[in-house]
C-alpha cells in the first residue's frame, strides 16, 4: 500500500487525578484485589470528579496535542471525537470541545465506535485529509465511563476508568506517518456489549432507572474470545497487505481491556510480550481512549523513536474493530 504524507504531528492525554484502587473496590462490591489482578491485570483506574465532563477532559488532552504539533486551535479544520458518554445527547461533544478550544469553523462531530473509536477516527481523518480538502485534523476519544458503570455490579465495575487521548494529524507531519488503517464492524452481535436504555428505543423512565438499564452490560467471556480472534486477524490483515510480518513491529499498542487479552493477541501474532505497550494496570479500560492515551504516554516518555513501526489494534462494542500501522 502506498505511504501517505499524512502523519500524527502531536499527541496529548488527560486522566483525572482521583485514583480508585482494587482495595477501594473491595469495600464496594464482593471482589478482591487478587481476582481483579489475576483476571484483568488492572490495579487501579482514574475516576473524574462531578465538575469534569467529556468535553473538559477532551480540552486538556487536545491542547497538549495541539501544542506538541505546533498547530493553533484556529488552524484546525476538522474535529472528530469518539465518545459514547457525551456531555449531553445534543449537541455533539465535539462541538462543545470546539467552543472550548476557541475554534469557530471546523466541522466537528462525534463518532460512536466504542473501543475502536480512535482507529475509526484515524481512518476517517486520514481519508479526508488525503482528499486535499482538509489540512489539520484533531482526532480524539474522551470517555467518562464512570457515569455508565453500575457500581453495584462486580462483573463490570472493576474494569473501567475515565480519560481522554488526542492526536493532531496533518500533511507533512514529519513523524507518525499513517501507513494504513483498516476498520470493520458486525452489528449482529451488538448485544454482547450495550447500554440498553437512554436512547430512543428505551428512553429514561423511573422503571428503566429501577431496573438499572441505563448502565453498561457486557457478556465478558464471549467478548473476550472475539476480542482476541478479531484483533489477531485485523493485525495480520494490515501487516500482510503492507508487506510486513509481526517481526517488523517495534511496538504493538492494543486496546487496553484486559492484560490476558493483550497477551493472547501477542501470542497469536507470535510477538514477544515485551513489544506490547501496557498501561491497563494503571488506568483500566477507558474504551476508545486507551489507544490515544497509550500513544501520547509513549511519546511523552520518549519511548517511541523515529522509524519505529507501530501497530495499533482495537476491538469493542458494536461490534467494531480496527488496526492501524504507523511509521513513527
Ligand atoms: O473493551 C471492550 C472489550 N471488552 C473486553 O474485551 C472485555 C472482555 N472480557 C473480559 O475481560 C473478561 O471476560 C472479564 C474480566 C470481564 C471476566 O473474566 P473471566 O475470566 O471471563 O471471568 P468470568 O466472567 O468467566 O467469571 C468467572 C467467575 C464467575 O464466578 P463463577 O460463576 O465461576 O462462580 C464470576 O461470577 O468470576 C466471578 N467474578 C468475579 N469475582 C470476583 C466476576 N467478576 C468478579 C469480580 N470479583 N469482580
Amino acid at each position: 500500500m502506498k505511504e501517505t504524507d499524512i502523519g500524527i504531528a502531536g499527541t496529548g492525554f488527560y486522566v483525572p487525578e482521583k485514583v480508585l484502587t482494587n482495595a477501594d473496590l473491595e469495600k464496594m462490591v464482593d471482589t478482591s484485589d487478587e481476582w481483579i489482578i489475576k483476571r484483568t491485570g488492572i490495579r487501579e483506574r482514574r475516576i473524574s470528579g462531578p465538575e469534569e465532563t467529556v468535553s473538559s477532559m477532551a480540552e486538556i488532552a487536545s491542547r497538549k496535542a495541539l501544542e506538541a504539533a505546533g498547530v493553533s486551535p484556529q488552524d484546525l479544520d476538522l474535529i472528530i471525537m469518539g465518545t459514547f458518554t457525551p456531555d449531553n445527547p445534543l449537541p455533539a461533544a465535539a462541538c462543545l470541545l470546539q467552543a472550548r478550544l476557541g475554534n469557530d469553523h471546523a466541522p466537528s462531530f462525534d463518532l460512536s465506535a466504542a473501543c475502536s473509536a480512535f482507529l475509526y477516527g484515524l481512518e476517517l481523518g486520514q481519508k479526508l485529509l488525503s482528499s486535499g480538502a482538509y489540512q489539520n485534523a484533531l482526532i480524539l476519544v474522551s470517555e467518562k465511563l464512570s457515569t455508565v458503570v453500575n457500581w453495584e455490579d462486580r462483573d463490570t465495575c472493576v474494569l473501567f476508568g475515565d480519560g481522554a487521548g488526542a492526536a493532531v494529524i496533518t500533511h507533512d507531519a514529519g513523524r507518525g506517518h499513517i501507513l494504513d488503517c483498516y476498520i470493520g464492524a458486525d452489528g449482529r452481535k451488538a448485544q454482547l456489549m450495550e447500554i440498553p436504555a437512554g436512547g430512543s428505543a428505551l428512553p429514561m423512565t423511573h422503571e428503566v432507572l429501577d431496573q438499572k438499564l441505563q448502565y453498561l452490560r457486557m457478556e465478558g467471556r464471549e467478548t473476550f474470545k472475539l476480542a482476541v480472534s478479531s484483533m489477531v486477524s485485523a493485525s495480520k490483515l494490515v501487516l500482510e497487505r503492507n508487506g510486513y510480518t509481526a517481526d517488523d513491529i517495534t511496538w504493538l499498542i492494543p486496546h487496553q481491556a484486559n492484560l490476558r487479552i493483550m497477551k493472547a493477541v501477542a501470542k497469536g501474532l507470535k510477538l514477544p510480550v515485551e513489544k506490547v505497550y501496557i498501561n491497563v494496570d494503571r488506568f483500566g479500560n477507558m474504551s476508545g481512549a486507551t489507544i490515544p492515551i497509550a500513544l501520547a504516554e509513549m511519546a511523552q516518555k520518549n519511548i517511541l523513536k523515529k522509524g519505529d513501526l507501530v501497530l495499533m489494534v482495537a476491538f469493542g462494542g458494536g461490534l467494531t474493530w480496527g488496526a492501524s500501522l504507523i511509521r513513527w
